[in-house]
């Protein structure tokens, strides 16, 4: 298998575009050429305006400016780019099915499987097929099997190399990854691509931290990491509902437990619950795995992560009616974040849409402020849960025209919580934890109520100004 030169990376988006940005920035004798069938989503990241770019990434800018137009290209010409290419990478999004089978479990394979066809297509000589989509084991042979169909002579090789960054780290995560994974085949043309794929990430990672294995154990490794990430979280949500019933505080459970070395202090923050576009999608398609493989115990104890993920977002939207004596019916409620963490403007399942749509069936008016999520982008997600939860389309639908109207977003943080009953803190957001909070305290209607999904501004202080405070797993 050759040195690879050139890449073609199909899908511009939160892993597309990070992740070859930082190929390009450490390998300049590399051309990379990123593709994407939406034309908005590449003219963005051509913009001259680096503020411009389609996704808010710390540090993604700067990798950008350096290596764009100069070994780094953005295009809409996905055939010329995939002929031109030594390796593709299938970077498309692989979200949860919305129809037939599987539907509302299964990852969605459809773009996967376009990209599998074109390539079959357009490539005329062999080629190196990376999936980069976080895919459910054996779906390389789904890809082999489309590819070896052309019969035009062409070989391919087909790689899993799943990403692990995450959103707002990406820059650092893909710098200084804790490990590569490359799987591929045992024989020695899978053995040679996976050394051609290695030799790409040697350029900046160190040699012990590129773990290659077979394709089948990389594809499933990828689900289980997230689950593990994800339970972890669920787990110390779990331990904050009985915190509050125990006076216990979950922090200090939290630090405690953490600080046994087996245990480990990462990914113990109990918070509003777990958003982003990963953590359910995976579970519920690691689920759906287990129960296809006839192993319902399995797919029963990874089902509870994601069911206590939702009894959590419940739970904190539930307190904040209760609280607000049994109704928000008319009543303001400011949403401090609508991002599913900080540091991204990316909303895909965050906890904001979910709480928002059930204050919202209580009639309440929600006031967002988000530093980087646009407004569009909120009504869009709540429409979008419409659409999911009624099954049709919800346009010209009265009752969502009239939940729709009860929003409000505001550019500015104070303007969203002056005359508010309520604060919600649903994304942690490091400025919010510099608010002039007299100012808020008097500009709200009394009692003043703040209810921080996400444990970050100091109670004692806020309750010295007047304010009745509710954070996750603190109890009286
Ligand atoms: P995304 O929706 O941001 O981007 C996917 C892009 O692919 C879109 O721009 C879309 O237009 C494009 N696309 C779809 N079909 C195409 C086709 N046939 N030809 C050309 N372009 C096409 O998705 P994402 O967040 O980048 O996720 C991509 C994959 O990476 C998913 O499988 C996801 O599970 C996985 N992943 C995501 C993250 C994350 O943090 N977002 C982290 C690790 C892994
Ligand atoms: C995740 C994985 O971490 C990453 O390895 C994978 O490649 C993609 O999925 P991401 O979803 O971008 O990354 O962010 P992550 O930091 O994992 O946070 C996911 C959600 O869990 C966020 O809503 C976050 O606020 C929440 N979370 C995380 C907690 O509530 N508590 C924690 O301790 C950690």
């Amino acid at each position: 298998m050759k040195e690879i030169r050139n890449i073609c990376c199909i899908g511009a988006g939160y892993v597309g575009g990070p992740t070859m940005a930082v190929i390009a920035q450490k390998c300049p004798h590399i051309t990379v050429n990123v593709v994407d069938i939406n034309a908005q989503r590449i003219a963005d990241w051509n913009d001259t305006d680096l503020s411009k770019l389609p996704i808010f990434e710390p540090g993604l800018a700067e990798v950008v400016a350096e290596a764009r137009n100069r070994n780094l290209f953005y295009s809409t010409d996905i055939e010329k780019s995939i002929q031109e290419a030594d390796a593709i990478f299938i970077s498309v999004n692989t979200p949860t099915k919305t129809y037939g089978v599987g539907k509302g479990m299964a990852a969605d394979l459809k773009f996967v499987e376009l990209c599998a066809r074109q390539i079959a297509r357009v490539a005329k000589e062999d080629k190196i097929v990376v999936e980069k989509s976080t895919l459910p084991v054996r779906t390389a042979q789904a890809i082999r099997t489309i590819l070896d169909a052309t019969g035009n002579g062409a070989q391919f090789q087909v790689l899993s190399n799943p990403e692990f960054l995450a959103e707002g780290t990406a820059i650092a995560d893909l710098y200084a990854p804790d490990r590569v994974l490359i799987g591929g085949g045992e024989d020695a043309a899978g053995q040679e691509a996976i050394q051609a794929l290695a030799a790409v990430y040697r350029n900046w990672v160190p040699k012990e931290n590129i773990f290659t294995t077979r394709v089948w154990s990389s594809e499933l490794s990828k689900l289980t990491a997230n689950a593990f990430l994800a339970q972890r979280v669920s787990s110390i949500n779990a331990i904050s509902a009985l915190c509050e019933k125990t006076g216990a505080d979950v922090d200090e459970v939290a630090k405690a437990i953490g600080m046994d070395s087996r245990i480990g202090a990462k990914f113990l923050k109990s918070s509003v619950g777990f958003g982003g576009s990963c953590f359910q999608k995976d579970i519920l398609n690691l689920v759906y795995l287990c129960r296809h493989f006839n192993l319902p115990e399995a797919a029963d104890y990874w089902e509870q992560v994601v069911k206590m993920n939702d009894y959590q977002k419940h739970r904190f939207a539930k307190n904040i009616i209760d609280s607000l004596f049994n109704t928000v019916s008319g009543k303001k409620i400011a949403f401090l974040g609508w991002a599913f963490k900080k540091d991204t403007n990316d909303t895909r399942e965050s906890a904001a849409i979910y709480v928002a749509d059930e204050l919202l069936q209580d009639r309440a008016e929600i006031h967002v402020y988000d530093p980087k999520v646009p407004a569009e982008k909120i009504y869009a997600d709540l429409e979008y849960l419409q659409t999911q939860k009624t099954g049709c389309h919800p346009e010209g639908s009265e009752a969502t025209r009239d939940l729709l109207n009860r929003v409000t977003v505001h550019q500015n943080p104070y303007d969203a919580m002056k005359d508010a009953h309520a604060i919600a803190i649903l994304t942690e957001w490091d400025e919010f934890k510099t608010y002039d909070w007299q100012k808020v305290y008097e500009e709200m209607l009394k009692p003043a109520f703040v209810f921080d999904g996400r444990n970050i501004v100091d109670k004692a202080q806020l309750e010295a100004l007047g304010f009745e405070v509710y954070n996750i797993g603190k109890g009286k």
